[in-house]
């Protein structure tokens, strides 16, 4: 296939590109397009053949259900039955980086939801991907634009490098924003409860949902090994094709045991830390500053970069030290625990 590739500037998104894209989502085809959080691969929702395009595309299992994107709250509104206050919290969160889990109408095909009564919805805050589904006039399912078992992709690039040939349209907005999939929240549930950790935390999250619960899979510690609660938690997400080990603990401590590690091994290694830790590990390693621990939002912008592309420069190890658990932190090392072939506990 050959993929129509679309420089949109997220700024100045030129409505004649867009609507070119809108196009195919129109025609059944699928558009990779930006959002603040990671790059999503689209389809028109209420498609069933243009959604079964993804899951051939990105190689995903069709029992791990795909979010569904809204440019309004009425268009929300017009998939899911829920009461006022569920609708109230919606509108508090959206549009921003949060996927909200509905009882759905019947409306939304069933391959969407991998059979669930229930979708998760969300109503991205980024201009062209606001802008591609007004202008498709559907809701769009969109998983992260990788392929499956990579992590999700937050530059353009990322998406052409897993993507070309595959799909219709690529639209390059450059970097996103967060780097991060979205805050999952089950509002379905008796109470409240966070499936995914994302770039609202928890902290802030219990100012609105006080009795918010937080998954055992959110917070798992190395590999969770219970029922899944979410669908796609039974797949092993965001995992370099590379072993990267985990170094629990404070990295003023842990550093010790990171530098052994890494002397240990005859292979090419690389070690992922921060602006302030950088100088506790040897010189003759090579280290992958992720950013700094006052600023965790440039952490978690860098953090899927890093770990599809130091494969690619020929590492074989990866070494990680932790990252403070606060704010988006949470989620940081959600997704180093879950990508991470091995913890080590300092
Ligand atoms: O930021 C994001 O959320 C990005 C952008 C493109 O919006 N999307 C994304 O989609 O990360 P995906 O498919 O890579 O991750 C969605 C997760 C999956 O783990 C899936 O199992 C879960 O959400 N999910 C989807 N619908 C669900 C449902 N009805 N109940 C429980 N989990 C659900
Ligand atoms: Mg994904």
């Amino acid at each position: 296939m050959n993929t129509l590739k679309l420089k949109i500037s997220p700024e100045l998104p030129e409505m004649d590109k867009i609507a070119r894209a809108a196009e195919f989502i129109k025609n059944g085809e699928l558009v990779a397009f930006p959002t603040e959080t990671v790059y999503g691969l689209g389809a028109n929702a209420l498609n069933p053949d243009a959604v079964k395009k993804i899951f051939q595309a990105k190689g995903r299992p069709q029992d791990n259900p795909l979010i569904v994107h809204v440019s309004s709250l009425e268009m929300a509104q017009n998939l899911v039955v829920e009461d006022i206050n569920a609708y109230e919290i919606a509108h508090r969160l959206w549009p921003g980086p949060v996927t909200l889990i509905f009882h759905k109408r019947r409306s939304i095909p069933d391959v969407v939801t991998a059979n669930l009564q229930t979708v998760g919805l969300r109503f991205p805050a980024h201009p062209i991907a606001l802008r591609l589904i007004a202008a498709s006039g559907v809701p769009i399912a969109a998983p992260s634009a990788n392929l499956s078992g990579k992590p999700s992709p937050t530059e353009d690039w990322h998406v052409a490098e897993d993507l070309d040939g595959k799909v219709a349209c690529i639209i390059l907005g450059g970097k996103t924003l967060f780097g991060l999939e979205s805050t999952i929240i089950d509002m379905t549930a008796e109470k409240p409860m966070l499936l995914r950790p994302g770039p609202v935390s928890p902290e802030r999250l219990k100012t609105l949902l006080p009795e918010l619960v937080i998954s055992k899979a959110a917070r798992a510690h190395g590999n969770y090994d219970g029922p899944p609660i979410s669908p796609g938690m039974k797949y092993r997400h965001y995992s370099p094709d590379i072993e990267l080990i985990l170094v629990e603990g404070n990295p003023f401590d842990s550093f010790k045991t990171i530098n052994e590690i890494a002397s240990n091994s005859n292979r090419k290694v690389a070690i992922l830390c921060s602006e302030e830790t950088k100088e506790l590990y040897k010189e003759k390693f090579d280290r992958v500053i992720l950013g700094s621990r006052d600023d965790l939002y440039i952490v978690a912008a860098n953090l899927f970069n890093a770990l599809r592309e130091l494969p690619n420069r020929g590492f074989k190890l990866l070494i990680s030290e932790t990252f403070p658990e606060k704010g988006i932190g949470f989620a940081i090392m959600n997704r180093l625990r879950k990508a991470a072939w091995k913890v080590v506990k300092d």
